[in-house]
């Protein structure tokens, strides 16, 4: 019998795991990690940070996105990882909310990629294209 393979985007995934653990999470208790892969092979990461106005709240996705754009990313966006806590058998995988997919689009949009979003769950990585989960989005050249 062969070994199982390793997932071909196990170090993203890895790198939304270990994001997740700086999560700010008090409110909710559910920390989630995301990891955004650029073309030339970084890896920026974000956690979700909570407020006492609970409202607040941002998604780990948007604290990626902003702390990669805050680096100077406007596009190159390959692929984005994202984990929650729910690890039980049974659970379902993490998607990114809609706010978060909206943020995700106009990165990815500056760029002109599709990146594939990896939704990790305990039994398996649901594998879903950005433009999948948000079909017909309103973009940067939806200004033109
Ligand atoms: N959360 C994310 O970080 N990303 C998502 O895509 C869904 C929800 C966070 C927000 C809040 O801190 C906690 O998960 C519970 O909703």
């Amino acid at each position: 019998m062969s070994e199982p393979q390793p997932h071909p985007h196990a170090d993203l995934i890895a790198a939304a795991r270990r994001a997740a653990q700086g999560a700010y999470a008090p409110y909710s208790n559910f920390p989630v990690g995301a990891a955004l892969l650029f073309d030339d092979g970084e890896v920026v990461a974000g956690a979700n940070v909570e407020n006492a106005s609970y409202g607040l709240a941002l998604c780990a996705e948007t604290v990626a996105v902003a702390a990669a754009m805050a680096g100077g990313r406007r596009g190159g966006l390959v692929a984005v990882a994202v984990t929650g806590p729910r690890m039980a058998p049974g659970a379902a995988p993490i998607t990114p909310c809609g706010r978060c997919r909206q943020v995700l689009n106009e990165l990815a949009a500056l760029g002109g990629t599709d990146p594939l979003v990896l939704c990790v769950g305990p039994d398996a990585v649901q594998e879903v294209r950005l433009s999948a989960l948000l079909p017909m989005a309103f973009g940067p050249a939806s200004l033109d």
